[in-house]
């Protein structure tokens, strides 16, 4: 009865439209009734569930009239190969565009800056309005359909996705979808005491659901926004702030903020959006007694999300960020029916902390059990491969598997922290982020610091600037080499070490995340040869990434398998294309060289590296320098 009702108002709606696509038919057509079922299973009694789904309806419809007609051929154009994103030819990086060329208009000025690298997937850091001074670095957005001022116009907005894409490249963009700013014009109605906006949130006008709530969630910044309700004065009010007191959950039990987010998504997505890193997904659901994170209903959201998405403009793809516990990170590709319908790409996060777990032990007995207990995602899914973002490095291994090796968790944890931020006895330069009573933190740092480069050039230390520069390059090789988006963290490609002028900024000094969001150094990029220490690992990434690209076995086929090697200071990995292309992907954590042995290629055989074309017979144990990473494929 629901679906037959709604389907014939949706084609009333169509035929009023006057929209001739006949792909958006047959799209609308094949999943409304998806749509429906998933709404329904979200808010089956809710008051306004009817009133939301039709406003819904209208919003799916107004916004591929929106949709400008280049931006509907590239729909149909990606849905003829629909993992665009897993191919070997993507190169992403990620970058503060004020952080990186003042505005809009100076990312545009870079274009051939990225092109000689071989970067053509840019992840635009927030960039919305938000309030000043504090905003999360963007993430507190004030409106979703206006550009912060400083970055330029909307307009500007799109003449840069205008240009990227006409150079071939793509743009990535967050959707902070958990929560908005205080001073969003919804938090702002409802502090006047609009009832329609107050439900845009959660409110409480006593602390007994906020403590009964605190009984089962995460707090994310103990330290400088400790629980997550924020008292306000003038109302005697709560409302709910897991982030930072002045960024406000959403409330997706109410129909109309999913409908009016879905409406802000598609809009974006119409600026000329490919890829939407959807921020903070894991924590969109929260219930008395149960756990915050990672909830059921937090996956029919997404699918929800992805389905309108589909519908309207489907040529975009969708990033979970959910660090979360692999086995949860897996689910948001989608499970069961939804398999490969929800979320198209997801963090490599587990992956990302534990090679500077196994850099700083020197072994990657962690590293490759966890990936050994990591379920397979599903065809047609990707991971984004990274080392370093924006944001601290959590340290949330699985307590068991670290059992399992014979240590003591938290004892391993405070190892490996002393080991980054302990400069007296070491080489890296990282600091504690979010520290608890017992010692255990997050981890702050840029990549060349945390690899020691920092101090080593500080000391002129020719031998440890070549090994960290070496554990750069190690790190990048990694990245480019498993299979997914390899995303490069602006200012790692030449090697740039801490900021520590962000204590300077009011609004930044009690977030020690700044200090690896560093101003870019032009004086650094277009003088290379004046800074061979850069330049090398600059020329080093520009040429691992052309091999990358220059060999599709790299593109992610769902074909990664670690090995086991026998040699607890090497990750080894095989990558295997269509073709019966074999690649071995080799590196060594350890400080010395060590050996690898030949019998997972076979011995005897001829194999090249394609990273420096060197041919070599495999023995039965074969040499592999310190922090060296080697692409092997075999020549017959
Ligand atoms: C994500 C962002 C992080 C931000 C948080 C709140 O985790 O990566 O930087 O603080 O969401 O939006």
């Amino acid at each position: 009865m629901q679906q037959a009702y709604k389907l014939s108002k949706l084609y009333t709606l169509l035929n009023e439209s006057g929209i001739k696509d006949t792909y958006f038919h047959t799209r609308i057509g094949a999943n409304f009734p998806i749509l429906v079922d998933l709404f329904e299973k979200l808010y089956a009694s809710h008051p306004y569930k009817e009133e939301a789904f039709q406003t819904l309806t209208n919003y799916i419809i107004s916004k591929f009239q929106e949709r400008s007609a280049s931006q509907r051929k590239n729909d149909i154009e990606r849905s003829k190969n629909i993992n665009w994103y897993a191919s070997e030819q993507i190169v992403g990086m990620m970058l503060y565009t004020d952080r990186f060329n003042k505005d809009f208009k100076g990312i545009q000025n870079k274009i051939s800056y990225f092109k000689n690298l071989g970067v053509n997937t840019l992840h635009l850091m927030p960039f919305l309005e938000v309030p000043e001074p504090e905003n999360d670095g963007g993430y507190a957005v004030k409106n979703y359909r206006e550009t912060n001022p400083k970055l330029g116009t909307m307009e500007d907005f799109e003449n840069l996705t205008q240009n990227l894409h006409k150079n071939d490249m793509n743009v990535i963009v967050d959707f902070v979808l958990n929560h908005c700013s205080d001073q969003h014009e919804w938090a702002v109605k409802a502090k006047a005491g609009d009832e329609r906006y107050k439900d845009y949130f959660y409110f409480f006008s006593d602390r007994y659901l906020p403590d009964e709530l605190e009984k089962t969630m995460l707090e994310i910044f103990p330290d400088t926004a400790p629980g997550n309700f924020t008292y306000l004065q003038e109302q005697q009010q709560w409302v709910m702030t897991l982030f930072h007191t002045y960024q406000w959950d959403l409330n997706y039990k109410n129909p109309r903020v999913l409908v009016d987010m879905i409406d802000t998504m598609l809009f974006l997505a119409n600026k000329g959006v490919d890829i939407f890193r959807l921020d903070a997904v894991a924590y969109m659901w929260k219930d008395v007694g149960r756990f915050n994170q990672n909830l059921p209903e937090v996956h029919t959201l997404l699918q929800i999300f992805k389905l309108c998405g589909q519908i309207v403009a489907p040529g975009v793809a969708y990033i979970a960020e959910a660090i979360v516990a692999p086995e949860e990170i897996v689910k948001y590709f989608g499970e069961g029916w939804a398999q490969g319908d929800e979320c198209d790409i997801a963090y490599n996060a587990t992956f990302m902390a534990l090679t500077w777990e196994a850099i700083a032990s020197q072994n990657t007995d962690l590293l490759r059990k966890s990936m050994h207990s990591v379920p397979k995602k599903p065809m047609n899914t990707t991971w984004i491969n990274y080392a370093r973002c924006h944001d601290d490095i959590g340290l949330g291994f699985d307590d068991n598997l670290i059992r399992e090796l014979g240590k003591d968790p938290l004892q391993h944890r405070l190892y490996m922290l002393s080991y980054y931020c302990d400069e007296h006895h070491t080489w890296g330069r990282g600091k504690r982020f979010m520290q608890e009573p017992n010692g255990n933190a997050r981890l702050s740092g840029a990549m060349a610091s945390l690899c020691g480069l920092e101090k080593a050039m500080e000391l002129n230390n020719e031998h440890e600037i070549q090994l960290a520069v070496k554990r750069i390059n190690m790190q990048h090789g990694i990245i480019l080499s498993l299979g997914g988006i390899p995303m490069i963290y602006s200012g790692d490609e030449i090697a740039l070490t801490n900021f520590y002028e962000y204590t300077h900024e009011e609004d930044k000094k009690h977030d020690n995340r700044w200090l690896h969001r560093p101003l870019m150094k032009w004086e650094i990029a277009e003088h290379l040869d004046q800074y061979p220490i850069q330049r090398s690992v600059f020329d080093n990434l520009q040429h691992m990434i052309t091999v990358r690209k220059n060999n599709a076995v790299f593109a992610d086929r769902n074909d990664l398998r670690f090995i086991e090697s026998g040699n607890s200071h090497l990750l080894v990995y095989e990558k295997r294309a269509d073709n019966g292309k074999v690649v071995w992907g080799i590196a060594n954590f350890s400080h010395y060289e060590t050996l690898f042995p030949g019998w997972f290629i076979g011995m005897g055989r001829q194999v090249q590296n394609l990273l420096t074309q060197e041919k070599f017979i495999v023995q039965e144990q074969n040499f592999i320098g310190a922090y060296d990473i080697l692409w092997l494929a075999v020549e017959d």
